[in-house]
């Protein structure tokens, strides 16, 4: 670490300051401003946090003016294309790809521990019909705690990977219990025969006894294009550096709270349209605009600024071009169009949004781009998941990634619990 350092100095006082400059293995450099009250008497000023750092960290990198990605390094295209979301939750977790053997084991582990407790039916159960999957979740979830409370020795390496391996495996099983519930359907267990992905396909899908659709042609399996179009998404969800709702998690973290409570309200920080919850409202808004001839009114109605509406799917606070997991679904979704029979009617008005943003001024000026919530509803349609299952798609996607950064933090002896101040201007 170099020893550079900013000065500052107070034009009221004429004193100044010095504050060390820390390097970064890749992206800006930061000003270290943990002295900062301390020397000068005063705080700092960042709301939304925009310029600011708020810990260390190893896992996940963003370029936002490159439109580029990287999970421990590795280019998300690369992950996206040649690897599994299994291979993608290994390298996460533990920094590198796992042998063919550690990811037989890993595939393995995760299957038999994708069960839960049968008193967690309960509880899912008691919510009232057509409940929102995303609460349903973040209660579940946060009900784990009370299943696993033993885990919060966060120094015992061997508790954190199984409090970790747990999470991931019965995220996808509370969603799909999540799902089934909000429908009015009985639950489906996991099946230990099948990976990851198709067993959650085959949770959201299968009939009681676990038997599949039936058409005139026999047995509607689940396509093999199906598996890795939601594997891909999964992929694509899986971290995504200090973003809203990891924040929560690490913050939550920082109090010394449960594991499963800082990932349950994870979940919740993620549902908010501003964030996860935007795909969800991406499909509402093209339900609503209905028609490639309705789109420029829209348009016009997200550029007034005296009108609330936004472009669903648009804009991120991190990149200035392109975001590199919309590109990569945009191409998915060109690939499967024929294959998956995607809606063409939403395709036709989600290119014709894009069309016009990208070529607009005013979307133009604001560096405003397609994010990955703008791409994934219409593949999800097309695996025929209802539109309130969208974000909680997103949440098995994140879910490695969170557990992840809330370990890092929990091993990094800086760590501090979150407590911000303030400028208070009350009476
Ligand atoms: N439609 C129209 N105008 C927009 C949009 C949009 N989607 N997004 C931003 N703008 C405008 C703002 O009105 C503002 O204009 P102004 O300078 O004239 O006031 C300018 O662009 C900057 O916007 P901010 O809200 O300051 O940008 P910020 O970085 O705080 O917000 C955010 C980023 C929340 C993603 C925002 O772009 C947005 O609300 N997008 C729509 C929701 C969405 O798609 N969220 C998913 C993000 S990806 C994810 O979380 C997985």
């Amino acid at each position: 670490m170099n020893k550079d350092t900013i000065t500052m100095t107070n034009n009221r006082t004429n004193e100044q300051y010095d504050f060390n400059i820390l390097d970064a293995t890749r992206g800006p450099s930061v000003v270290d401003i943990s002295s900062f009250y301390k020397e000068t008497g005063m705080f700092t000023y960042d709301v939304g946090y925009t310029s600011t750092a708020s810990c260390k960290s190893n896992i996940t990198f963003i370029d936002g003016e490159k439109g580029e990605l990287r999970y421990r390094g590795m280019l998300i295209e690369e992950l996206a294309e040649n690897h599994s979301y299994l291979e993608t939750c290994y390298l996460l977790l533990n920094g590198h790809l796992p042998t063919t053997e550690q990811l037989l084991d890993f595939d393995l582990e995760l299957r038999h521990r994708s069960f839960i407790d049968e008193s967690l039916h309960h509880l899912i159960d008691a919510f009232p019909d057509a409940a929102h999957p995303m609460s349903i979740l973040a209660s579940g979830v946060s009900a784990l705690a009370s299943f696993y409370y033993e885990h919060l020795n966060m120094k015992d390496e061997q508790e954190c990977q199984d409090m970790a391996r747990r999470i991931i495996a019965k995220i996808p099983t509370l969603a799909a219990f999540a799902y089934r519930k909000s429908l009015g359907i009985p639950f489906i267990y996991p099946n230990i025969d099948l990976s990851f992905t198709e067993n959650f396909l085959y949770m959201m899908r299968a009939y009681p006894g676990g038997k599949m659709k039936r058409t005139a042609n026999g047995e509607e399996k689940i396509k093999p294009i199906e598996i890795k179009a939601l594997d891909t998404i999964f992929t694509l969800h899986a971290d995504h550096e200090q973003n809203a709702s990891t924040t929560t998690v690490r913050n939550v973290a920082s109090t010394g709270a449960h594991p499963y409570v800082a990932i349950s309200a994870g979940i919740s920080a993620l549902w908010g349209r501003a964030h996860g919850g935007a795909n969800e409202s991406v499909m509402a808004q093209m339900e609503m605009i209905g028609d490639v001839k309705n789109v420029d009114a829209f348009i016009e109605r997200a550029k007034d600024p005296n009108d609330e509406f936004r472009l669903m799917g648009f804009g991120h606070r991190v990149y200035k071009n392109f975001d590199p997991r919309a590109k990569a679904l945009k191409k998915l979704q060109d690939q499967l169009k024929d294959e998956l029979n995607l809606d063409s009617k939403l395709m036709d008005i989600a290119h014709r949004i894009e069309e016009i943003a990208l070529n607009d001024e005013y979307f133009i000026k604001r560096n405003l781009y397609p994010n990955i919530d703008f791409y994934s509803g219409v593949i999800l349609t097309a695996l025929g998941i209802k539109r309130p299952m969208f974000t909680a798609i997103f949440v098995i996607g994140r879910t490695v990634g969170w557990i992840t950064q809330l370990m890092e933090f929990k091993n990094d002896s800086s760590s501090k619990i979150a407590r911000p101040r303030q400028l208070y201007l009350g009476s």
